[in-house]
């Protein structure tokens, strides 16, 4: 996309998703994680995703459905409805729909009325993979493109591990662009590395470190690289992304090789999102993994407190995730905040022109980047991600 077209539309496109928003658009072509699988029981479930109050069912026999969360007659919430044999039936006037959206039945009114076959009520598509349901909320007269099947959710040679979603109150954008700013970890996370060997020798390293950001097929991947433990070495990180929300996380070191994470995040309106993520572990790395994951949830490194420290989210620091939420909740909207934007953000720059190139793209009719083609509908896609010392020689291939 041109950068005036970039500029005219402007970066505050990137963190609005309701419905009528050019973000919005965008998420709209997308299959959004919306759901753990297990945690769909018999009952309605509310879910809020872009903006839009849901309703997401299980008929039983692994028939989904997702609907508008209030009822087409006056509003009622179907949260509060029951699931039957042929759909969700509105507590308050009984009117009953189908998981398409057809009214199909309606008590009250008049024996004959064919009122019912005038009401269409909102329904999207639902499909599970890999433990998560996933939404297409997308032009209802056109198919859906295919669900990408992405590593972690169809692997067989290990254990796959869903763990229950993270709700965050703040812009997707923010949580989302810092996945990718990898050099943060080597300032923010410092005091919260204490503990852990490995990590320290990857992560002391004090200064100029390499950045490159580079496309690939679905978004893109960053490496980071700095001198490695011997003159012919480097230490490299690499992370991916696709489009729209989905991030990996590799493994660390050889002893992680195989390991992979992926984090779906999926807006819930401009001010708060969830984070799904999906693990999947190789038979023989399970124990290691355990391990790490001990570490991982070890209690943070105590912070004194000066007694008249009131600011709001101290202490803070020896725990990542707080270190996380105390600097992206606290920078505002993107497009409303005032930036200067350095080398170390290459990218983040990088990931925000090929975001708003997808905008551009859908309000131009066309196919944004990381929708699946269909005749690679039953492809595996891996996103490439580790942390690993690699012989200098081995480079190019990763920069390839
Ligand atoms: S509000 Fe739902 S049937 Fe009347
Ligand atoms: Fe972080």
């Amino acid at each position: 996309m041109a950068e005036a077209t970039q500029e005219k539309l402007g970066l505050a496109a990137l963190c609005h998703v309701g419905p009528d928003s050019v973000g919005g658009a965008m998420f709209r072509r997308y299959w959004l994680a919306i759901c753990r699988a297990d945690d769909l029981k018999d009952i309605p479930q509310a879910v809020k995703v872009l903006g839009g109050g849901l309703v997401l069912l299980n008929e039983g026999s692994g028939r989904l459905g997702l609907m508008g969360l209030h009822c087409s007659h006056r509003g009622t919430s179907l949260e509060y409805g029951d699931i039957e044999a042929r759909g969700i039936r509105c507590p308050y006037h009984g009117w009953l729909y189908d998981v398409a959206g057809n009214c199909l039945d309606q008590p009250l009114e008049p024996k004959g009325s064919t009122f019912c076959q005038k009401v269409k009520h909102p329904s999207y598509r639902v499909q599970e993979l890999g433990g998560l349901l996933f939404a297409y909320m997308g032009p209802q007269e056109s198919d859906p493109p295919p669900l990408p099947r992405y590593s972690t959710l169809v692997r067989d040679d290990g254990v796959r591990l869903v763990l229950p979603p993270r709700h965050w109150d703040y812009n997707w954008f923010n949580f989302f662009e810092n996945t990718i700013d990898s050099l943060h970890a080597f300032f923010l996370h410092k005091p919260s590395r204490a503990d852990r060997s490995w990590e320290n020798a990857f992560w002391d390293y004090p200064g100029d470190h390499h950045i490159e950001a580079l496309r690939t097929e679905y978004g893109l991947k960053t490496i980071v690289h700095w001198p490695g433990p011997t003159p012919d070495t480097l230490y490299v990180r690499l992370t991916s992304l696709a489009l729209p929300t989905v991030f990996s996380l590799g493994g660390r070191g050889v002893e992680e090789e195989g390991f992979e994470r992926l984090l779906f995040v999926t807006p819930v309106d401009d001010d708060s999102f969830m984070v799904f993520s999906s693990d999947f572990v190789p038979q023989d790395r399970v124990d290691v993994i355990k391990k790490r994951d001990q570490s991982r949830y070890a209690p943070p490194t105590a912070e004194p407190v000066k007694e008249y420290d009131k600011r709001k989210h101290v202490p803070y620091r020896g725990q990542v995730w707080r270190e996380d939420y105390v600097c992206q909740s606290t920078q505002g909207k993107i497009g409303y905040r005032n930036e200067q934007l350095a080398t170390s953000d290459r990218g983040v720059i990088l990931l925000r022109r090929i975001l708003m190139e997808a905008i551009e793209t859908v309000q131009q009719g066309g196919v944004p980047m990381g929708i699946v083609p269909t005749e690679k509908a039953h492809e595996t896609i891996t996103l490439d991600a580790f942390r690993r010392i690699l012989r200098k020689s081995e480079l190019n291939q990763v920069m390839s």
